[in-house]
């Protein structure tokens, strides 16, 4: 018998070099996401969000998964036994943290360490970028136990792979290993799994370069376009400029330039400005 794991103890994290590295800590339920942990994730991920030495998150998954997506007993079996209210409570804690995620602050990179089920493409979907192991395992298992692809996760696989893959991945149930994944869409890169760490930490990297604001407008660009008119999302582009030049309080575009233009200290083609030489 397993003791039971208290709320508070269902997600890690520490912050190093400017990256705060989260985990699912259920290793002995393989990361299966609870009502406690969905809630203690909320809060994790709220007390990072604005920290000043944050600046990517990296969700990744202690043990042998990542994340083993909905928990059975503790997320449907007791939430129904609930009744409407119970199902919809356990819902709308596991969906709220996921669009935190989509939205959150910083950018935010999946470290796919092993099983990927069901649920979990809810949080996948919403960490900006993906990376994982060769030996990780994605699947939409809930075809397997008698439910469909609920919690997004129908909507995630149609967003991230073409039509007939969605739909075979969806009614087969049979898993795409890391290179697979990598090559349907659902992650950006498949890596081995002792070179996982490393080549996220250096992706982290080469994004806390970056001037962290225009990451951020950049990656609700991305995700609002993709369901506007060419005309809408012209538009919505020139305001999110607009909007962050007047949330960029370092000025980064006009040192971006002057440092291209005036100084000839670097090439916006080859490489970003020296954000350290701006302002604010
Ligand atoms: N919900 C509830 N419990 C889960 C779980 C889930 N989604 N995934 C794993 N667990 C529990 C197991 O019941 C087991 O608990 P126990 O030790 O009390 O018996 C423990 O976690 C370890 O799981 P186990 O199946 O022994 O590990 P494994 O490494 O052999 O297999 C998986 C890993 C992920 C392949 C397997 O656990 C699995 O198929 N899980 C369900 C995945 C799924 O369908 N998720 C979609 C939900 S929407």
């Amino acid at each position: 018998m397993t003791t039971e794991r208290a709320e508070r103890d269902t997600v890690a994290f520490e912050i190093r070099d400017g990256v705060a590295w989260v985990k699912f800590n259920r290793p002995e339920k393989r990361n299966c996401m609870s009502p406690k942990l969905n809630r203690q994730m909320l809060r994790v991920i709220e007390d990072l969000e604005f920290r000043d030495d944050v600046g990517v998150l990296v969700l990744s998954g202690e043990g042998t998964a990542w994340s083993a997506g909905m928990d059975l007993k503790e997320y449907f079996r007791e939430s129904e036994a609930q009744g409407l209210r119970g199902v919809r409570h356990s819902q709308r804690e596991a969906y709220a943290w996921w669009e935190r995620l989509r939205w959150y602050q910083k950018v935010t990179i999946a470290m796919v360490n092993g099983w990927c089920f069901g649920g979990g493409y809810g949080p996948l979907f919403a960490c900006d970028l993906a990376f994982c192991s060769d030996d990780a395992q994605f699947g939409l298992s809930e075809i397997n136990w008698g439910i469909l692809p609920g919690g997004g996760a129908t909507k995630v696989a149609t967003e991230l792979m073409p039509m007939r893959k969605a739909m075979y991945h969806a009614l087969l149930g049979e898993n795409l290993v890391g290179q697979d994944a990598a090559a349907a869409g659902l992650v950006n890169e498949s890596v081995p799994a002792d070179m996982l760490e490393a080549r996220v930490h250096e992706v982290a990297q080469n994004l806390l370069k970056k001037n962290l604001r225009a990451l951020k407008a950049t990656k609700d660009a991305v995700r609002r376009v993709r369901e506007m008119t060419y005309d809408n999302a012209e538009d919505y582009l020139i305001r999110g400029q607009e909007a962050l030049n007047w949330h960029d309080g370092s000025e980064g575009r006009l040192e971006g330039m002057k440092q291209f233009l005036d100084e000839k200290t670097y090439k916006p083609g080859l490489g970003e400005y020296d954000k350290s030489k701006a302002a604010g």
